[in-house]
């Protein structure tokens, strides 16, 4: 055994005790220009980003995260609830195809199964209340029955408001009344499953929702009024909201029932309270929080969690508001928005994707010589708009300031970069022209921004610590213990 793989191994070897705790991200693919899974996984390699929690299984991106040791929590969406919960020959058939086959032929380190995604949300009106469990239930025999049961646990994603507090502290927790039943019968099983609950909890929409929350108690740093639970204290909605479903899951007979964050992030876009300033000071304040291991009040011990999330997402659905576009906290080109420091890198600094593709740097834009108020302006922009990206327009975004002509040429330019410049597409009728001069503003944060090149799949290898056979992991293990004894 060589020096180099000796010492390459004790790397590795840390990586995989480290990543027991590391932050995890969720990486969403509701885009129209989807960056390669290979530039990806580098980009989360290069920033120590040891988890993944994906929203179903794509083949490429599951192929990509082979043999990197990257744990991953691959998901069902849930409009295949009723099929894998309804038949256990489907729920065989996504596990042979959409786990089994993927460990096997190409190491890729599953670790969950994440059954639906919300799907208690009071928007889905209980479609899918009671065939959740039996979805759960089919992929975990099918997991048990293809010989990876103890590898790859199950789970549900579910919204924090599945548990609510009878009188606003995290004491008063349990399950919300109208989904008592089904949601004590998913925690029985998960408990006899050995699995943890997922819950996914957003101080942002608490925000977004109620103009009377106290904004300070969305954030870490310590402004808050603390609310006093019978002595013990909580200065901010995270803790206050783990706690009451710890004690909701406590009063059930599930005190020691694991607990995984699921989603926790804030948007930088598309809301008043959307904004680069405060998604820094949540995420960052969050990964301070977390990075003792200290845990919440009535769970005093290292927080496993995923940010929500990696890249943005153009294509989300804006029904929940024109923020869901913007959670990375990377943009769609995997460049960084703000400082963070995940605890992950040396330099304690967010790593960009490398080697992306652009388009040519030109724009489609507002023709100077139309006049506003030509009809075919009002038409085009709400086309445009439909059909690309207007959410960073409007009150307290980063191109709230826009005068109407930018708004305008930003609708028109949004469109035409969604179609990959396509000249067609710049041909909104005597009102709009293509041109090289960049639109951007020179003060703010808008940007307008150049499109990266279509993704088309190829071929591509790549290796790392997850390569590592078992035995020499054990080798290195000891070899670490007696230089740590010496
Ligand atoms: C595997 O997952 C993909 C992506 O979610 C899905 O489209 C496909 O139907 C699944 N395969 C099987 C056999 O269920
Ligand atoms: C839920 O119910 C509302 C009102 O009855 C309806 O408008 C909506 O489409 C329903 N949503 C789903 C997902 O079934
Ligand atoms: C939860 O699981 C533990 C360990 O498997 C078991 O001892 C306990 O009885 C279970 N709790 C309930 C309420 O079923
Ligand atoms: C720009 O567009 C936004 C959203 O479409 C709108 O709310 C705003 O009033 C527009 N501003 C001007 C100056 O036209
Ligand atoms: C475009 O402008 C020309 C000349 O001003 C005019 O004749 C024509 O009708 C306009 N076309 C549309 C679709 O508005």
């Amino acid at each position: 055994m060589g020096c180099i793989t000796v010492t390459i191994g004790i790397v590795c070897l840390f990586t995989l005790l480290w990543s027991v705790n590391g932050i995890g991200v969720n990486w969403g693919t509701q885009t129209s220009h989807p960056l390669p899974p290979d530039t990806v996984v580098r980009m989360l390699r290069e920033n120590g980003i040891q988890k993944v929690k994906l929203f179903d299984a794509d083949y490429g991106i599951l192929k990509a995260l082979g043999k990197t040791g990257i744990e991953v929590m691959v998901g069902i969406p849930n409009d295949m609830l009723a099929s894998v919960g309804g038949s256990m020959k489907a729920a065989e058939k996504w596990v042979a195809k959409n786990v089994s086959e993927h460990i096997s032929s190409n190491n890729v380190n599953i670790r969950y199964v994440a059954v639906g995604n919300e799907p208690f949300l009071e928007t889905y009106n209980g479609s899918y209340l009671h065939i959740t469990l039996p979805a759960l239930s089919n992929i975990q025999s099918a997991l048990i029955k293809a010989g990876i049961g103890s590898q790859v646990k199950v789970t549900v994603p579910l919204n924090a408001d599945v548990y609510a507090s009878s009188n606003t502290y995290p004491s008063g927790g349990d399950f919300r009344t109208d989904i008592f039943d089904p949601m004590l019968k998913i925690v029985k099983f998960l408990n006899d499953s050995n699995s943890p609950f997922t819950v996914n909890i957003y101080p942002f929409i608490s925000l977004y929702t109620d103009s009377n929350f106290p904004v300070e108690y969305a954030f870490f740093d310590g402004n808050a009024t603390p609310l006093n639970d019978g002595g013990t204290l909580y200065y901010n909605m995270f803790d206050a909201n783990l706690d009451t479903l710890a004690h909701a899951l406590q009063k059930n007979g599930f005190g020691n029932l694991p607990i995984i964050v699921g989603e926790i992030g804030w948007p930088t876009d598309g809301d008043r309270n959307a904004n680069i300033e405060y998604a820094r000071r949540f995420n960052q304040g969050f990964m301070s929080h977390i990075s003792g291991g200290k845990g919440t009040p009535m769970r005093p011990i290292p927080i496993d969690a995923y940010l929500f999330s990696l890249i943005d997402e153009d294509e989300k659905s804006i029904d929940p508001g024109n923020f869901e576009r913007h959670w990375g906290i990377f943009y769609f080109d995997g460049q960084v928005k703000y400082p963070l420091n995940l605890g992950t890198t040396n330099s304690g600094a967010l790593i960009p994707a490398k080697g992306v593709q652009y388009l040519e740097r030109k724009w489609c834009v507002m023709k100077l010589s139309a006049p506003l108020d030509d009809p075919q302006v009002a038409q085009s922009v709400s086309y445009a708009c439909g059909r690309a990206d207007c959410t960073s327009l409007g009150y307290g975004t980063s191109c709230g300031n826009l005068d109407a002509r930018g708004n305008i040429s930003y609708a028109f330019n949004s469109y035409f970069q969604k179609n990959n410049q396509l000249e067609d597409a710049c041909k909104f009728p005597n009102v709009s022209v293509i041109t090289k001069t960049d639109p951007t503003p020179t003060v703010g944060n808008c940007k307008f921004p150049i499109m990266i090149q279509p993704y088309y799949e190829s071929a591509g290898r790549r290796f790392g610590c997850g390569q590592m056979p078992l035995p020499l992991v054990s080798v290195l293990l000891l070899l670490l213990l007696t230089v740590v004894q010496l």
